[in-house]
């Protein structure tokens, strides 16, 4: 069997770097996606032949063509999908800005459905597929100052529950990651008081790694959990308990 193609969308750093490489390495040929033609060329070099680097912003339909097009010449259509993309533009909802708004929904949630739609067609025709989409903790517990992003991450959990009911019988299962606190740019951007009010609460007392976090996604993409779909795994170190 050729190798199965493993599109993960946002890998030039943190948690969809660890996805991507941690696929690799598990045998997939996986595209890994980045905003900038030189991110999309550190990604080709990190996968050192098991994979290739692509342009793709996802809130943008041509870009997303364009991509999965330049994937196809390469390599099999992708039948395994991990939307792992994502953006915050955090503000208190009376001082949120439309453009705050937009920019979150548009990234996180209107672009997982326009690449999810671009890919699911590849995997109908394979009668196998793996979608896993990149969720949040944040979408249980809800979280001040984040409301545009906490929508986009609870909207994720409900579209793939659904579309996991629409494409069971084609052998295609659709589950949600939902990480806690995990040590990236994005955690960066929180202040010290922000990060040390969140430790605390973590029963395992420290912030997750991006590779704990890709652990969850392998085992949702493999053979193993060919019994497993719309559902939500958990890695937030006991920080909430669905
Ligand atoms: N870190 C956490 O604690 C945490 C917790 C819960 C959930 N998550 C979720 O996990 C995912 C990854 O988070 P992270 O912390 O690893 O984020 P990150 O370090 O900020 O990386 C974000 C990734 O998304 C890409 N990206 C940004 N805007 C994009 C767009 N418009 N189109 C396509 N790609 C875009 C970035 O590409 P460029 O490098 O080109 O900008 C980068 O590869 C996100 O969905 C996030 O919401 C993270």
């Amino acid at each position: 069997m050729s190798r199965r193609t493993a599109l993960v969308s946002g890998a030039s750093r943190g948690i969809g770097a660890a996805i991507a490489a941690r696929l690799a390495a598990d045998g997939y040929f996986v595209a890994g996606t980045a905003t900038t033609e030189q991110g999309a060329q550190n990604i080709s070099a990190a996968l050192n032949g098991n994979g290739v680097g692509l342009v793709m912003r996802v809130e943008d339909a041509d870009s997303v063509a364009a991509a999965l097009a330049q994937l196809t010449e390469q390599a099999d259509p992708p039948t395994v999908l991990v939307n792992n993309a994502g953006i915050t533009r955090d503000n208190l909802l009376l001082r949120m800005q439309e453009q705050e708004w937009e920019e979150v929904i548009n990234t996180n949630l209107n672009g997982l459905f326009r690449l999810t739609k671009a890919c699911l067609r590849g995997m109908i025709k394979a009668r196998w597929g793996r979608v896993v989409n990149v969720g949040s903790v944040v979408s249980r517990m809800g979280n001040p100052g984040q409301s545009n992003y906490v929508a986009s991450k609870a909207a994720i959990e409900g579209f793939s529950r659904s579309l996991a009911m629409e494409v069971a019988s084609r052998n295609i299962t659709v589950n949600t990651v939902a990480p806690g606190f995990i040590g990236t740019d994005m955690t960066d951007e929180l202040t010290d008081e922000q990060s040390e009010a969140m430790l605390s609460r973590i029963p395992l007392g420290r912030v997750g790694t991006v590779e704990e976090v890709a652990g969850a996604v392998a085992y949702l993409v493999s053979d193993a959990a060919s019994y497993v779909t719309a559902q939500t795994i958990h890695v937030n170190g006991g920080l909430y308990a669905a």
